[in-house]
């Protein structure tokens, strides 16, 4: 018998974290979503998803590590899901089947904390399309592929890009940037023990006194991708974390949401004596160092912060604390970009 699949082995793709360097938010649909200006970064922190044939007939997901809650409600179940309908009949059923594509067993490796701002969900998401289309053996244009990235949240169109690019829009418009020159700089990622929800803190934006005025965010945001775009080096985006920390519009409402962050962020910047961002919606606090391995020597610096306790939560829980890298290459087999 045919086997349905194109190809037995597993099919996997690493979901790498993304970093906010800026964002600018520049407006408001009658939709209610936001107008954005931002300068994102692929991590080296990365998800990892494998696809394989389903046994069972039906699509399946097992995850290991962070908790990302129910399956059913999983964005690789609805990405999956999602590009089996874009597929539709353009999938080739080989001789002797017929039907949908086929269904996949998906596990998924969760290595990026959940609700964290460093959208792990839509990188799995991104790359779910990616590998169940190589799964089946199915292509979609890079327009269909963008229209199906959307449909499952604003983050995932920067995904199908990758590596560094300035997104606009609600999400959908992504321009790739030059890579940072020279040594990948070290970032030191720490997730307060909380979790916010990115509508929320949108919505804290809407209801709060800075809507509508992100002018100086906007400028940053725009003169950042302007260096980016004529080259810059790597010591020269870390001389900039001072400017760039002050550059999210989305910092004010996510602390009105938890104000506990406030000392939080004090506190790291005490252990550190660093610029402290905030990635996205947050709560992830980034911190730019020259390597990585200034990032390893920070994040212990912060572990026996956490351990001596001079550095916390009043709960007593812990921080994610980890050293990465912004990439500096893509490692993913995606060539396609949107044509935003
Ligand atoms: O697109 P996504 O489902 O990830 O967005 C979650 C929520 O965040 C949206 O329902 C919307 O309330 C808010 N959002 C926004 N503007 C954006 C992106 C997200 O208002 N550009």
């Amino acid at each position: 018998m045919t086997d349905p699949f194109r190809r037995i082995a597993p099919i996997v793709r690493l979901a790498p974290a993304k970093l906010n360097l800026t964002l600018a938010v520049t407006g408001r649909r009658l939709s209610g979503y936001h107008e954005l200006h931002s300068v994102m970064v692929e991590l080296d922190l990365a998800d990892r998803l494998s696809l394989a044939p389903s046994a069972a007939g039906r699509d399946s997901l097992h995850t290991t590590g962070f908790d990302p809650g129910p399956p059913a409600e999983n964005l690789v179940l609805l990405a999956i899901s999602e590009a089996r309908q874009a597929v539709g009949r353009g999938w080739a059923a080989p001789a002797g089947s017929a039907g949908a594509a086929p269904a996949l067993a998906a596990r998924l490796e969760k290595r990026i904390p959940v609700a964290a701002g460093l959208a792990g969900g839509s990188s799995d998401a991104a790359a779910a399309i990616d590998g169940a289309l190589e799964a089946w053996g199915a292509e979609l244009g890079p327009d269909e592929r963008l229209r199906l990235a959307l449909r499952l949240g604003s983050d995932v169109p920067f995904f199908l890009a990758g590596g560094v690019a300035l997104v606009e829009g609600r999400g959908e418009r992504v321009t790739r940037l030059p890579p940072v020159g020279g040594t990948a700089p070290g970032v030191l990622l720490v997730t307060p023990d909380v979790q916010l929800s990115t509508k929320d803190v949108f919505a804290a934006y809407a209801a709060g006194p800075n809507r509508g005025l992100g002018g100086s965010t906007h400028l940053a945001s725009d003169h950042l991708a302007g260096e980016l775009r004529s080259g810059l080096a790597s010591r020269d985006l870390v001389l900039r974390a001072g400017v760039l920390a002050a550059a999210n519009d989305l910092l004010g409402p996510a602390t009105a949401i938890l104000p506990q962050l406030v000392p939080f962020r004090r506190g790291l910047a005490r252990v550190l004596g660093r610029p402290i961002g905030q990635s996205g919606s947050g709560p992830t606090c980034w911190v730019l160092y020259p390597s990585e391995t200034d990032a390893a020597a920070a994040a212990e610096t912060v572990r026996t912060a956490v351990a001596d306790g001079r550095l916390g939560s009043e709960s007593g829980s812990h921080p994610f604390i980890a050293a990465t890298t912004i990439r500096s290459a893509l490692i993913r087999s995606t060539t396609e970009e949107p044509s935003a």
